[in-house]
This record gives structure tokens, C-alpha cells and sequence, in this order.
């Protein structure tokens, strides 16, 4: 009884949850970037990972909480990045200090843009904007702390995370603004009902 009650259930949540509940296809396009360093089953684990990136309706709000994940892992591996800058330098790992205060000024960076791509969706719909600060967020901003951290040979696990997923959530979020921007430029769609009547020329010769 209660195995069918639960098909039951089953069925009709298949019927009424929206469309990526049922099958995950926002995250499919999502991870789909074929940007260089882009893993895609580490970006298909973190947003099917994430109850409220993964539970979102909307393309809009499902771009919004990646977003706002991104600016969460980023402010957190910010914090961990000048702590471990510190006792690096005062334990005498100066290559690693060096390396680290890189990403000190690469975080804050990513965060300005990733903070505005936020701000453009959520306050004014501008996606083409957002989509470029996603971009610059998971490029320019980062590249210099990636680089220094590999030539460093930094073997902090919080910190090479950290590096890692920043693009994997900016160019994620990327992959859905972009299309929200290419939809919100292309012609809105016909009136419900269809177009407006036009003038038959069958009808007047029938007269
Ligand atoms: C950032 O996100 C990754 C992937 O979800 C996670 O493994 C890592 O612990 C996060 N880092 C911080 C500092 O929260």
C-alpha cells in the first residue's frame, strides 16, 4: 500500500515539478562550456550538489544561485587564502606566500565581478553584461592566482579547490546568462491567440 502510494506520488511529481527537477537538463547545458581547465563532471557534482541550484524553476533563478554560490566559495577560499598567506610566511614557505598573496589580489577580483553579474541580473535583467563579468570573473580576474599557484607547487587542498571551482561556476553561470541574453534580443513573441488579422486578399475578390 504504501510502496503504491509512493508510485503514485512519484507519477504525479513527474507530471507537475517543473522540467529540470525531472531531468536535470539545465545542469546538462550548464556544464557544457568548452572552455580550456573546464571539468565537466566536477561542475555536473557541484551543481547537482547544491539543493538550491539544483531545485530552481527558472533558467534566470537557477544562474542567480550559482552565482551566488560562487560569490560564497570565493569569499570563503578568500578568507582561508590570507590565513594560510600568514602562517606561510611566518613558518618561512615564502614561495608559498608569494604565490598565495597572488590569489589575495585574484579573489577580491573575481568577487567585484561576479558581485556585479549578480547585481545586472538580479536588479536591471542585463544579461549581456553579466555574461561578460562571468567571463572576465572566470579568466582575467583568476588566471594570475592559477598561475602562481602551480608554478608555486601549492599543495594546499582548500586553496587548488578553490582556483578550480571559481571558473567552473563563473563560466556554468556563463553558459545560462548567454542565453538569456540571446533570448532577451531576439523578437518577442506573437500575442496569445496568435498575430493580429490581416487583410485577406481572398476575401475582398470574393465580394
Ligand atoms: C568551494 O566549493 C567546492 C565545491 O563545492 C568545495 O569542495 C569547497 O570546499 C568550497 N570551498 C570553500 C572554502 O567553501
Amino acid at each position: 500500500m504504501a510502496s503504491s502510494i509512493f508510485i503514485t506520488m512519484l507519477f504525479i511529481s513527474s507530471i507537475f515539478l517543473p522540467k529540470i527537477l525531472a531531468d536535470n537538463s539545465f545542469i546538462d547545458e550548464a556544464c557544457s562550456s568548452t572552455f580550456e581547465y573546464f571539468d565537466r563532471d566536477i561542475c555536473l557534482q557541484i551543481l547537482r550538489s547544491d539543493p538550491q541550484i539544483s531545485s530552481a524553476t527558472t533558467l534566470r533563478d537557477f544562474s542567480i544561485h550559482i552565482i551566488q554560490s560562487a560569490i560564497a566559495n570565493a569569499t570563503s577560499t578568500q578568507a582561508y587564502v590570507l590565513k594560510a598567506m600568514q602562517s606561510s610566511s611566518m613558518s618561512g614557505d615564502h614561495t608559498t606566500a608569494k604565490a598565495l598573496e597572488v590569489c589575495s589580489h585574484s579573489y577580491p577580483a573575481a568577487l567585484v565581478s561576479l558581485k556585479s553579474a549578480l547585481n545586472e541580473i538580479v536588479l536591471i535583467n542585463e544579461y549581456m553584461t553579466a555574461s561578460y563579468d562571468l567571463l572576465i570573473a572566470s579568466t582575467d580576474d583568476i588566471v594570475h592566482c592559477r598561475d602562481a599557484v602551480k608554478a608555486a607547487r601549492v599543495s594546499d587542498a582548500v586553496v587548488l579547490t578553490g582556483v578550480r571551482v571559481l571558473p567552473i561556476y563563473g563560466l556554468s553561470a556563463y553558459q545560462i546568462v548567454d542565453r538569456l541574453s540571446a533570448e532577451s534580443r531576439s523578437p518577442p513573441p506573437p500575442p496569445p491567440g496568435g498575430l493580429p488579422p490581416s487583410p485577406s486578399p481572398s476575401s475582398s475578390s470574393n465580394v
